[in-house]
């Protein structure tokens, strides 16, 4: 018997840095209640799906109310006997009530929050979990973590200009040991970062955020720190970075004024990283220019493409026109996947098919503000893509995603496979 969607509720709940965010309530009708809670970011891109805010007093104009009454006013009527199974139809639904192309009207916060709640609904009611429901039997994977150990940028008030610096233990066995090794690597940089003189308190996405001398040393201290947890850098431990450079593009150029290093054109900001993937063992570089520098992005990953991978985050917010060009255009070789820039599920599924038909890497990812909601490890492990980028080794709404996976990697026991998306050619991941 099919089991049929009842009733479906929005709340406002608070996320990790205390703005508010939706969370939905799913009951069907054989009891099954299902929750989703949705993430924010802080460095968006310009194009992401829009988040519905109040821009009233209440939360400093952060507050969901309109979002929420969306859901009880338009959507709940409209999903009533449906069946939470149909995700696609469900999510055609959504953005057909919503009618904008930027699911302005409804709010991008107010349909993800629906769309995966279907989806969690459809997994109970199935009697799956949830990655096995999504990913199907051969849903096995589990994803290296891109552990965020250094914050700046916009996720933390310090002097590093790039805001994410982070482990990548590709030479784990298991993603549990994975996880050992970027949490004993967080640990000793806690030390060393102590023994310094720097501060050891943490950023939005729980890495330190020490006020460094320049953007180079938190590469620097992360290797001393790989190597005092006893690891070999680059073997058993890659490096990753974000450098999110949206937000530090001026109409002047590349403006690194929290570390006072300067401003730098397109190029010399691809001979900066060229400098550092020779001089580091960086395995990924995500958005290492601007969003709308499609140009430079595709300098760089002609440059050095064959050599690391070339992530790109605001540049594609996850959006499948964006992601089609980026493959005629060889812009990048890699995208950086998070529901909320786009919206649904559905969407989000198509831009991770669009990367594997043009033979491209996926990172599932957080945003820097997040919930309990562990919605994501379950993604990670269905996509199969290897890779998810979910924080530091702190902060429960990081911690949290963490363990889902640990949990997951031992359900699956034997079945779970571990391994790194740059093991098979080291020099190469396109
Ligand atoms: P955000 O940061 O969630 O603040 O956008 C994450 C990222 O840039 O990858
Ligand atoms: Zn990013």
């Amino acid at each position: 018997m099919m089991s049929r969607i009842e009733s479906v509720r929005a709340l406002e709940i608070l996320d990790s840095r205390g703005n508010p965010t939706i969370r939905v309530q799913l009951s069907l009708d054989d009891g099954v209640v299902a929750t989703a809670s949705v993430p924010s970011g802080a460095s968006t891109g310009e194009h992401e799906a829009v988040e519905l805010r109040d821009g009233e007093s209440r939360f400093g104009g952060k507050g969901v109310h309109k979002a929420i009454e969306n859901v009880h006013e338009v959507i709940a009527p409209a999903l009533n006997g449906q069946d939470p199974t149909r995700q696609a139809e469900i999510d055609a639904l959504l953005l057909a009530l919503d009618g904008t192309p930027n699911k302005a009207k409804l709010g991008a916060n107010a349909i993800l929050g629906v769309s995966m709640a279907v989806a969690r609904a459809a997994a109970l009611a199935s009697r799956l979990p949830l990655y096995a429901y999504l990913g199907g039997p051969g849903a096995t994977r589990l994803p290296v973590p891109m552990m965020n150990i250094i914050n700046g940028g916009k996720h933390a008030d310090n002097s590093v200009d790039f805001q994410e610096f982070m482990v990548m233990p590709v030479g784990a066995p298991t993603f549990a040991e994975a996880l050992r090794y970027g949490t004993e690597t967080f640990h000793a940089l806690a030390r060393i970062l102590k023994k310094k003189g720097y501060a050891t308190s943490v950023g939005d996405e729980g890495g330190f955020a020490p006020n460094l001398e320049s953007n180079e040393q938190a590469c620097e201290i992360i290797v001393e720190a790989i190597c005092a947890a006893g690891y070999e850098p680059g073997r058993d431990i890659a490096l990753a970075l974000d450098p999110a450079a949206s937000s530090f593009w001026t109409s002047n150029g590349y403006d690194l004024a929290k570390s006072g290093q300067g401003r730098k054109t397109s190029d010399e900001m691809i001979a900066l990283y060229q400098g550092w993937v020779e001089a580091f063992p960086i395995a990924s570089i995500e958005d290492g220019l601007d969003e709308n520098d499609w140009s430079g992005f595709a300098r760089q990953t002609a440059a050095q493409g064959h050599r690391i991978q070339v992530v790109g985050d605001d540049i594609f917010v996850t959006n499948p026109a964006f992601i089609r060009r980026g493959i005629a255009e060889k812009t990048a070789n890699a995208v950086l996947i998070k529901l909320n820039q786009i919206g649904t599920l559905s969407e989000t599924m198509q831009a991770i098919a669009l990367c594997r038909e043009a033979g491209w890497n996926y990172v599932i990812s957080h945003r820097s503000g997040e919930t309990e909601d562990t919605f994501l490890a379950d993604f990670a492990v269905a996509m199969g893509g290897g890779q998810i980028k979910t924080g530091s080794a702190c902060r429960s709404e990081r911690v949290a995603k963490y363990n889902r996976l640990l949990e997951i990697e031992s359900e699956l026991g034997k079945a779970a496979v571990f391994k790194s998306p740059f093991a098979s050619n080291s020099s190469s991941v396109d």
